[in-house]
Parts: structure tokens; C-alpha cells; sequence
């Protein structure tokens, strides 16, 4: 194998770029020419592939965002998109390709795979969600900024004695809700896997209020329901509530990534050059227990599950009173 690829697909995440610096880098230190795939998926239909030298990642591995631009790409899960992007690679002489990316992005993966092309999959989403590793790149750094976020709407709750109700990203999965959750002190936090009793939460914002609590923070995972939706359900509870609903938004995706995601998403850069210096496809890069890993990506996306880790929940209860 002596030329590869790179590409970013989906919803952008901080450290993507710390990734594919890894990746052109250690790619070139390794004795690979390495190619840039512009707009995920939809670039590389089209063929917009460029060669990248050293100097075209200097500067990059602190910038969020991701200089390879993304794109979803539904059409990619039809096999012509998938068969017309493969003539695209082979007309380049592209022999490997590292797909960074979340859950969509796996699933084109998979899909080059088994076609036969060798594909790396390194798991990026502030989501944190992707089967086969403790941490994807860009969550460390998101929850960083719904922390910061979370800190301020903290002081105006309490000046004015008001419940707030925090809409944080996370797709169909609880995990930046949860940390956020634990490293504000929030009162609740409502996740997709884990149930919950709105009469509960209503009686113990009352509770709260009745023993001198100047505030009430919920933390709302966006695949339970919207924070409007969520405030309407609990005024029938606790309709003396002052309630206000933020939904932190696409504010969560950006900014410069926290040294935790640039070395993870360096480590995991270098291992998919690794990977393909031994000829290794068909697999994604993950990190457990602090130690990076690679799995079968076909096995770990059909068979796979990620579960956050519901101690947090729990702990949450016994520690926000
Ligand atoms: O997967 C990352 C993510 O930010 C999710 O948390 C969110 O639900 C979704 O992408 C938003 O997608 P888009 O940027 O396409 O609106």
C-alpha cells in the first residue's frame, strides 16, 4: 500500500483536525502519500481529492472544526455512491482510506469494507456514542464548553430564584448530559437511557424551592424531548415555577479542542497509519481503559451498543440534593 486517504463525514467535532494532522503527518513519516477527501462522502463521489503535503496540516492541532470540510451524505448508503466513490479512490491509485467520523460515517465505512476496500474508521462525534471505545474525539472538548456554558446560566438562576432547563446535543445518546450534569452540580439530568418520573422532578424542584434552593438546573439530553416540550410537562407539575429553557445548540461543536481530545485524536491519527502499514481494513481505532485499540468495524457497528455509564446517574442522585 503506498497511497492513502483521509476524510471527515458528518457532524464536525474539536480535535478533528488534531486527527488528520496525525494522520498526514505519521502517514508521510511512514513512507505513504497521503490524500486529502474534501466534504466527507459527497467529495469523494465527486472526486475532490487533492494531495497533502506536511505544511498543508502545520498549524492546525489546535483550530476546531475540521479543515477537510464535512458533509452528510444520506445518498453514500446507496451501493452506486458507494461503488462510484471506490472508481474515484482507484482512479487516484488510493489503495487505504481513514473515515473519521460519527455513527453515519461508520455506516459508509462498513459499506467500502465490504465492497473490499480497506477502511480504517476513527470514532469522531462530541456525541460520544460510537461502539468499540470509551471516548470519541471532540466529547471532551464539548463538554468542556456546556460546563462553561452551564457555570453562567448558574448565576442569573440564582438571582432571580428561577429553574433552568439546559437542552444539551447528544443525538439519541445521555452522555454529555451526564458529565455536564456531575461537573455542575445540576440538580437533574435527563437521559434517553435512563427512565424518569416528571411528577418526581416537578415534586423535588418544589422540594428544593420550600428548603431555600435559589435555583433548579436540569440538564436535558436532546433525544428525550425539546426543553420547550420538557417545560410544559413539568408546569403541570410545579406551575409556580419560573422556568426558562436554553438549548445550547451548535455552540457545543466548536471551538479549539482541549489537549484530552488533540492526544486522543493524534494517538488514534497514528494508529490508523499503523493499521495500514500492516495492510489492516475493515476496522475502527477506539480507546479502553487508556489504551488505544482497533476492532472489526463490521462486527463492532452491527453487534456493538454503546451504553454511557449510568454510575454517573446515579451517583447524580445521591450527591444533588
Ligand atoms: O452528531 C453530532 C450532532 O451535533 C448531534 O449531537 C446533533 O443531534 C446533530 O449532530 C446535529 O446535526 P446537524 O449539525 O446536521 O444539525
Amino acid at each position: 500500500m503506498k497511497r492513502i486517504a483521509v476524510l471527515t463525514s458528518g457532524g464536525d467535532a474539536p480535535g478533528m483536525n488534531a486527527a488528520i494532522r496525525a494522520i498526514v503527518r505519521k502517514g508521510i513519516y511512514e513512507g505513504f502519500e497521503v490524500y486529502g477527501i474534501n466534504y466527507g462522502y459527497a467529495g469523494l463521489v465527486a472526486g475532490d481529492i487533492r494531495r497533502l503535503s506536511a505544511e498543508d496540516v502545520g498549524d492546525i492541532v489546535g483550530r476546531g472544526g475540521t479543515c477537510l470540510y464535512s458533509a452528510r451524505y444520506p445518498e453514500f448508503a446507496n451501493r452506486e455512491g458507494q461503488e462510484k466513490g471506490i472508481e474515484q479512490l482507484k482512479k487516484f491509485g488510493i489503495e487505504g482510506l481513514v473515515v473519521i467520523g460519527g455513527d453515519g460515517s461508520y455506516q459508509g465505512a462498513v459499506a467500502l469494507t465490504k465492497l473490499g476496500f480497506p477502511t480504517v474508521g476513527v470514532p469522531g462525534t462530541i456525541d460520544n456514542d460510537i461502539p468499540g471505545t470509551d471516548y470519541t474525539i471532540g466529547f471532551d472538548t464539548a463538554i468542556n464548553t456546556v460546563l462553561e456554558s452551564i457555570d453562567r446560566l448558574r448565576d442569573t438562576a440564582s438571582s432571580h430564584m428561577r429553574t433552568f432547563i439546559v437542552e444539551v446535543m447528544g443525538r439519541n445518546a445521555g452522555d454529555i448530559a451526564l458529565w455536564t450534569g456531575i461537573g455542575t452540580g445540576a440538580e437533574q439530568i435527563i437521559i434517553p437511557e435512563h427512565g424518569f418520573h416528571l411528577d418526581e422532578i416537578g415534586e423535588a424542584i418544589k422540594e428544593g424551592r420550600k428548603n431555600g434552593k435559589k435555583h433548579t438546573i436540569i440538564v436535558l439530553a436532546e433525544g428525550v424531548m425539546t426543553g420547550a416540550e420538557l417545560k410544559e410537562e413539568l408546569c403541570q407539575f410545579d406551575p409556580e415555577s419560573d422556568t426558562r429553557v436554553t438549548v445550547l445548540g451548535h455552540v457545543q461543536r466548536g471551538g479549539a479542542p482541549t489537549a484530552r481530545d488533540r492526544v486522543l485524536a493524534s494517538r488514534f491519527g497514528a494508529k490508523a497509519i499503523d493499521l495500514l502499514k500492516e495492510d489492516i481494513g475493515g476496522v475502527c481505532v477506539g480507546i479502553r481503559n487508556g489504551e488505544i485499540i482497533y476492532n472489526d468495524i463490521v462486527d463492532t457497528l452491527e453487534n456493538g451498543k454503546h451504553v454511557p455509564n449510568l454510575d454517573l446517574y446515579t451517583l447524580n442522585k445521591e450527591i444533588s440534593f
